[in-house]
């Protein structure tokens, strides 16, 4: 989620690492540093704020430097400020490091090196624990100490270091997280993202998980764990900078629509105790007594985290037993609504930023409520003036149209169901084993429904859908949300206008709409009232209306009664809104790409709204 850069060679280190860390700036991030040697010792520079701001921090005096590393950050662990900006350095300031991930068993490494090994830690980050841990174990070769100091390390990780004693050489390693060197003549550069070596070379290699590697301007040696030479093959890129930025993809949107698997997986990860069948987010600071004592709760958020919240509320219910009721934020203030004791307000923003959402957060504090943030922004305001939060690990989400952050809000709700069912005993042992394990399957179930042939699926009936105006989604019970969701996202891209529905309200007046071949996108998950809703499909086919139904393998009576079905790999009905709304993001996706629309930016919205 962070960017990084290293450079080593002739030129002049500062701007080319300056230069190189703007444009990974495009994720948005919060803080930026940069590590420099210069005449044995190592200068480091690091600024809450973007790159720029950084930039004008920088002494002249730094022209003659020609070895660094870069890092911009997008807060994890501890919030936003100049001491939790990396790079982050050992006791005597001799090494420092730019690290991209989450390094798991932090607390404990910690804990061991401040006390028996008497180090002294200066900021909230897991990242400054690695820089003491390599201090630990260097005898005068980094790459060696890294080797070592890895060893101890449980997490997802990019690491770049520095030490004042080695002249022109950098030092990295990876896991689950990329990183990738540039060759140059007589300058080798390293990188999580191409977009920042693309201006300087388009020869690279790539490090795999638990390689590592120490350049200098003349030289890359790439090792193993075991400190065994590794041949890399070069790869040359072919990407421009624009696509280089978007991963390959055609829009950001469809870059973080793929990159679902991963987020959800983020977000649970640490969060799940598989072997005792439980969730732990025991750090959120809600003590056993104040949970038991809860008889209700609001979620208050706006658009698509407001259809996040519907699910969380059938969820959360069935979970725990506490009656849950969801507004929309700019509804809520006006509203007065009867807050009480034993009552708590979640609200749920991506960007933590929301204007409307903000002040419901303040209202119920106001009124003495807690509330509990569920957001993606570490240090963002309502994270800041929430009394409790659950960070979402969705990575920087860039297109306007939210999808991974969703999914990630959801997963969210679900682990704050299943950990407030388990303590009020309201949760059967063996349902909340089924769910945990049907959470951990979905990563692997997203990816399949994103999978080449399934989108393939997909884009015949989005040619159809984009040739009208006007379209329907229907579903019932959880299906009902998700179909809420779909219909957003259609409008939001697509300017197809796009109506939701319960299908039981169809016969209600809505009805009176169906015409001979109008879009009609149905989500059909639920068992329990299956029967129901494909009674709902059988009214709209006699009027003509074209059906795409969102269904699950092996509901069999689907296929027959609709013009084109897309089935989802089997799944527990109360899990199903996290599979089902990956096809209706794809609609969306793909009937804006058949209009030609402007995809990630799209007319008349902005990504995050600051104003009532
Ligand atoms: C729709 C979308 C918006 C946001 C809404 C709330 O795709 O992204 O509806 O969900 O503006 O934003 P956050 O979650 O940042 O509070």
């Amino acid at each position: 989620m962070c960017g990084i850069v290293g450079y080593t060679g002739s030129r002049t280190a500062p701007a080319l690492l300056i230069a190189g860390l703007k444009k990974l700036e495009y994720r948005g991030y919060d803080s930026a540093g940069l590590a420099l040697q210069r005449e044995g010792t190592l200068v480091v520079a690091k600024k809450a704020g973007s790159v720029a701001d950084l930039e004008a921090t920088l002494n002249r005096d730094l022209e003659q430097v020609t070895v660094g590393i870069g890092h911009t950050r997008w807060a994890t662990h501890g919030r936003p400020t100049d001491i939790n900006a990396h790079p982050h350095c050992s006791c005597g300031d001799e090494i420092a490091l730019v690290h991209n991930g989450i390094i798991e068993n932090h607390q404990e490494l910690k804990d061991w090196l401040a006390g028996e090994k008497g180090h002294h830690f200066i900021s909230e980050t897991d990242t400054e624990v690695l820089a003491h841990l390599i201090e630990e174990f260097y005898e005068g070769d980094l790459l060696v100490a890294m080797r070592q100091a890895m060893n101890k390390v449980v997490g997802s990780y990019t690491v770049l270091a520095l030490s004042a004693r080695e002249p022109g050489r950098l030092v990295c390693t990876r896991q689950s997280s990329p990183l990738i060197i540039g060759l140059g003549e007589g300058e080798n550069l390293i990188a999580s993202d191409i977009t920042a070596l693309l201006e300087h070379t388009r020869k690279t290699k790539i490090l795999e998980d638990g390689e590592f590697a120490a350049i200098t301007a003349d030289s890359v040696e790439i090792v193993n764990a075991d400190g065994a030479a590794i041949e890399t093959d070069i790869f040359e890129i072919t990407w421009d900078l624009e696509a280089a930025e978007k991963g390959g993809f055609d829009h950001f949107m469809l870059k973080e629509i793929m990159e679902q698997p991963d987020a959800v997986r983020e977000t649970m990860r640490q969060r799940i105790d598989r072997e005792k069948g439980k969730v732990k987010i025991d750090d959120l600071g809600l003590s056993i007594d104040e949970i038991t004592a809860l008889d209700k709760l609001y979620i208050i958020a706006c658009g698509t985290a407001y259809h996040a919240g519907l699910v969380g509320k059938i969820i959360i219910e069935s979970l725990t037993g506490i009656p849950v009721e969801v507004d929309v934020a700019s509804e809520f203030r006006y509203r007065a609504p009867l807050l009480k004791q034993n009552q708590m307000v979640i609200v749920i923003s991506q960007s933590g930023e929301t204007a409307d959402t903000l002040a419901a957060l303040r209202l119920a504090r106001q009124k003495g409520l807690k509330v509990l943030a569920i957001t993606n922004v570490v240090g963002s305001s309502v994270a800041r003036e929430a009394d409790h939060v659950f960070y979402t690990w969705a990575g920087p989400e860039i297109a306007v149209a939210s999808t991974k952050a969703y999914l990630t809000q959801l997963v969210a709700l679900y682990l704050l169901g299943l950990y407030f069912g388990e303590i009020r005993s309201y949760i059967d042992q063996s349902v909340a084993k089924e769910l945990l394990e049907g959470l951990i399957a979905l990563p692997g179930q997203i990816r399949e429904v994103l999978s080449e042939a399934s989108i393939d699926r997909l884009r015949a009936y989005c040619r159809h859908l984009a040739g009208w105006e006007s379209a329907f989604f229907v579903g019932r019970n959880l299906d009902f949300p998700v179909a809420m969701e779909g219909a957003l996202k259609l409008k939001e891209i697509s300017y197809i206008h796009a109506e939701a529905y319960a299908a039981g309200e169809l016969k209600h007046g809505p009805l009176a709409l169906i015409v001979e071949g109008i879009p009609v996108i149905a989500l059909a998950t639920q068992k329990a009232v299956l029967d129901k809703t494909l009674s709902n499909i059988q009214e709209v086919n006699a009027r003509g209306g074209a059906v795409f139904a969102i269904t699950q393998k092996g509901f069999n009576d689907v296929a027959g009664q609709v013009d084109g079905v897309f089935y989802l790999p089997p799944v527990n009905d109360l899990l199903a809104p996290v599979l089902s709304a990956v096809p209706t993001q794809l609609i969306a996706y793909y009937a804006a790409v058949e209009r030609g629309h402007s995809i990630d930016k799209p007319r008349n919205l902005a990504k995050s709204v600051t104003v009532e």
